[in-house]
């Protein structure tokens, strides 16, 4: 049995625009994610978020599901359009209300609330100004987080500034396959480095209104491997670990962009202000980072699929090594922060019997990325708490409801909710505080 420290926080993640629905009721303004979920082509099937698991009316039964999970800890991020509908300006109380109910209501059943403030639903209007590529939306975010924090932050003391900024500017402004669809890599690259400063200016804005935040950024990272280990590997794993990671890692962590990827993106590097790396560099509480997979390259291409290896719905590799040797990199090589896993979790293709779901390979996922982090601790890495993705299914943003992670699942035609076999799981996990 695999025991962790005492204080290790056990959550689960869900994210405003995957999971609320309510899309257009009470005063809530358009995102760029409604925009482009109703753009047709842009998602699987045509889904949209205008319903998803309609928590926003549902929450107090997923509040339920979160004490029949035992669930110490809950992450969730606020819509920005609910809060400000015009981005700027004019607050709309009856957004703050439903996120101030949800707080006490966590706290009243011992759930410490996790808040990210920005898990991609950027108000339209702000997209029309120009998105993250106008550097004025820096100011606009910090506006935002003062609003949410002089409400939320005599109860809430855990805020995360931006959830995956990497799909922020990479998948947003570069790849197109993420709202709002641009496909432009120099912009994708002013528009990261937007998200970071304003990353720095909340982190120094939210410290002003509360002393005892603790505030984190939240980065999707990955070891990058490749199959053969020439010195020509080595170099282009070093390359895509700046371009991928790096990129994003190195400016909070050290102050810096990483040189090589700088250099490579001649031509292309932001547009940057004298202090700005300074600012984005404020000093963490935390480290959240979401692991996945890892990225394994034959030459400078992705790896074909290995025969014996796992895949998930999302043709996802199932590799725990990955989440261990990431840590320890971070260990070595950065310098020291406590770290939580703010996310990991897989889609299976899971069916209801006879009222239940059996999901094997979910659970099997989970008790070996959960050894992959105690085995982290245990070599010295600094690991404070660890968070499933995600609660319960939801939408999966380009793929719709095709792709469930959830550890409840969801029948979206009638909203039921079914705890599956990985929830039980993970109930004992909690319980237990470790795994066999
Ligand atoms: C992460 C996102 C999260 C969810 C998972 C599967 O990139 O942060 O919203 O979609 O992937």
């Amino acid at each position: 049995m695999l025991i962790f420290p005492k204080n290790f926080v056990w959550g689960a993640a869900t994210a405003s625009y995957q999971i609320e629905g309510a899309w257009a009721e009470d005063g809530r303004g358009e995102s760029i994610w409604d925009r482009f979920s109703h753009t047709p082509g842009k998602t699987r099937d045509g889904d949209t978020g205008d319903v998803a698991c309609d928590h926003y009316h549902r929450w107090r039964d997923d509040l339920e599901l979160m004490k029949q999970l035992s669930l110490p800890a809950y992450r969730f991020s606020i819509a920005w359009p609910r809060i400000l509908p015009n981005g700027r300006g004019a607050i709309n109380a009856a957004g703050l209300d439903f996120y101030d109910q949800l707080v006490d209501a966590l706290l009243a059943a011992n759930i410490q609330p996790y808040v990210t403030l920005y898990h991609w639903d950027l108000p339209q209007v702000l997209e029309d100004a120009g998105g993250w590529l106008n550097r004025d939306i820096t100011n606009a975010f910090v506006e935002y987080a003062q609003v949410v924090v002089k409400r939320l932050g005599d109860r809430v003391k855990q805020w995360g500034t931006h959830n995956e900024p990497f799909c922020t500017a990479f998948l947003g402004y570069r790849d197109g396959v993420h709202a709002p669809g641009l496909r432009d890599e120099a912009a994708s690259l002013q528009a990261a480095h937007h998200v970071l400063l304003s990353h720095g200016l909340a982190a120094q804005a939210i410290r002003a209104l509360q002393p005892d935040a603790q505030v984190g950024i939240v980065l999707n990272m990955w070891t990058v491997e490749t199959l053969q280990d020439t010195p020509a590997d080595r170099a282009f794993a070093e390359m895509q670990w700046q371009k991928d990671c790096g990129w994003y890692l190195d400016p909070v962590l050290r102050g810096q962009y990483p040189a090589q990827a700088w250099a490579a993106y001649e031509g292309k590097v932001p547009a940057i202000q004298p202090d700005d790396l300074k600012i984005i560099a404020q000093p963490l509480d935390y480290l959240g980072l979401n692991y996945y997979m890892r990225a394994l390259y034959d030459g400078p291409r992705r790896a074909a699929k290995l025969p014996d290896a796992e895949y998930t719905e999302m043709d996802w590799e199932v590799h725990a090594p990955g989440l261990y040797r990431l840590l320890t990199k971070i260990q070595r090589e950065y310098p020291a922060v406590p770290i939580y896993i703010t996310e990991n979790g897989a889609a299976f293709k899971d069916t209801v019997e006879n009222g239940a779901v059996h999901d094997p390979r979910r659970v099997s996922y989970l008790r070996e990325h959960i050894a992959a982090c105690h085995q982290a601790i245990n070599d010295g890495v600094d690991l404070r708490g660890y968070f499933a993705w995600s609660l319960m299914d939801n939408f999966e943003w380009s793929h719709g409801y095709s792709k469930r992670f959830g550890l409840t699942y969801v029948d979206y035609a009638t909203q039921q909710r079914i705890p599956k076999d990985s929830f039980q799981f993970y109930r004992e996990v909690i319980k237990r505080n470790g795994v066999d």
